[in-house]
Formats: structure tokens, sequence, C-alpha cells
């Protein structure tokens, strides 16, 4: 696994950030690094998905990167499903994730498909469980509201989509304070102050968190019965919301 360096060596302001091949060759050292229990929250994305998966329906991961949290799910419950998908935009960002499904030996049972979540002709239908982890807050705010609807029409009853996201406090005065608390976490994970400054600013206009009450009632407009939050740790939370 590559090692994540690249907002280091350079006092320029970065420019706006992508998941390109230089992201994709560090991302699976990225991601543990950069975001609060990333480990735990694959464990507990995979327990809610053994609970609310609608046996005989597909596996939908979306915007899947490497692939790593599809292949924990396939493992707990893809013997039971029709099919396991990723969905991911990035052609460098699949590469990798074949790269790893050949290494796992899983190849053959779960498919990695360039789509984009913003298109409504993308297949989202039977699934039994859809898994979005740290991949909304990338989409523009006016698209996320017609695909957690599209979501929903696709799901078979029963079935859960299980979100992961950054989130906004509803006072600046809390959110200065656990983005700060976030940095310091950064920190004490090996990033450098010039790192964590040039990422911000790559990230400016491409990363756009909701509140957790704008996600709650996204969810909940959009057909999902029982919506609760299951993670929250300072500026990151998990939702889960079941068609019942
Ligand atoms: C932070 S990563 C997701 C990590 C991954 N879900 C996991 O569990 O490790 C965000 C991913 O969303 C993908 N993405 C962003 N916008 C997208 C879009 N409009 N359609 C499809 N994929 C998208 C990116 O290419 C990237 O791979």
């Amino acid at each position: 696994m590559g090692k994540d360096a690249l907002f280091t060596g350079t006092t320029t302001r970065a420019s706006d950030f992508e998941f390109d091949r230089k992201v994709a060759d560090v991302f699976d050292d990225m991601v543990v690094r950069s975001v609060p229990f990333y480990r735990e929250l694959q464990c507990m994305v995979v327990e809610l998905a053994k609970e609310f998966f609608v046996p005989g329906g597909r596996i939908l991961d979306l915007g899947c990167s490497t692939g790593t949290t599809l292949i924990n799910l396939y493992r707990e419950v893809g013997c039971k499903a029709e099919a396991a998908i990723g969905y991911d935009n990035s052609e460098a960002m699949l590469a990798k994730g074949l790269e790893k499904l050949e290494r796992v030996g899983l190849r053959d049972q779960i498919q990695l498909k360039r789509g984009d979540l913003t298109d409504e002709r993308l297949p989202l239908e039977r699934s039994g469980v859809v898994t979005m982890c740290w991949v909304l807050q990338f989409l523009r705010p006016p698209e996320r509201e017609g695909l957690i609807r599209r979501i929903h029409r696709g799901m078979l009853e029963g079935g859960a989509l299980i979100v992961i996201d950054k989130v906004l406090n509803s006072h600046p005065v809390t959110n200065r304070a656990f983005v700060k608390l976030y940095y310091d976490y950064k920190r004490r994970n090996g990033y450098s102050d010039e790192e964590i400054v040039r990422k911000r600013e790559a990230l400016e206009n491409v990363l756009i968190p909701y509140r957790m009450e704008e996600n709650l009632q996204m969810f909940r407009q959009a057909g999902f019965e029982a919506v609760e939050p299951f993670f929250q740790w300072y500026n990151f939370a998990g939702f889960l919301c079941v068609k019942v």
C-alpha cells in the first residue's frame, strides 16, 4: 500500500481534490489515517448489513473506491445475494479495486462498475442493502435528494441504506471546535500542518457536508420510515435508513 504524501513538499495552493491515479495509489493509507474509526465503522456497516439485508436482493456499494467495504460486505452476506456491485465514477479507483479483488480471490464474485451516482439511469433496483460511505459529501447538494429517492425506490422492503458522511454542526462555535479536534486527530496520525492545510484547500469546493438534521430530513423525505444516526465522532456521522 502506497503511503499518502500527496500534500507535502510545496507551499502553493493545492488544486481541487480529485480521485485520480495519484489518489488511488495511496487511497487505502489515506483513508485509515484520515477517517476516524475507519476500521470499526467497517465492522458496524457489515453488522448492520447483516441485520437488514433482504436475502435474494443485491448488495450495492455506491462510491465503492477500491472495494474495501464491498469485500467486507460480500464476505458476510454475499452468499445470500443476487449480486454484489460497486459503482464509482473514478476509473483509477476502480482499477485499484480490481487488483484488490484479484488478490483476495473475489474477481468473479464481485462486480465493480463505472457509474456516476448522479446519473438517473444508474441501475439501483432489487437492492437488499445499499452502502454509501464518505461519498454523499462529494455530490453537489441538488443531486443528493434525487439519488436518495432512487435508492429508496429500488430497494426491497425491509432493506436498508447505510450512509457515513462528514457533517456540519448547527452552531459555528461547536463546528470550529470539532474541526480543530479533527485536525488534531490527523496530526496524531502523522500528517503535518502543511499537509492538513493544503488538503483542506483542495477539498474546499469539492466536499460539502450537510448538517445532521438536513441529512435526517432528506432520508425521511425520500421515503425511509426508520431513520437513525448510529454513529457520531465530532464532525463525522453514520445513518441507518430502513425501508419498512
Ligand atoms: C472517500 S471515497 C469512498 C470510500 C469508500 N466508500 C470506502 O468505504 O472506503 C469517495 C468515492 O466516491 C467516488 N465518487 C465521488 N463522486 C461520485 C459520483 N458522482 N459518482 C460515483 N462515484 C463518485 C469517488 O471516486 C471516490 O472513490
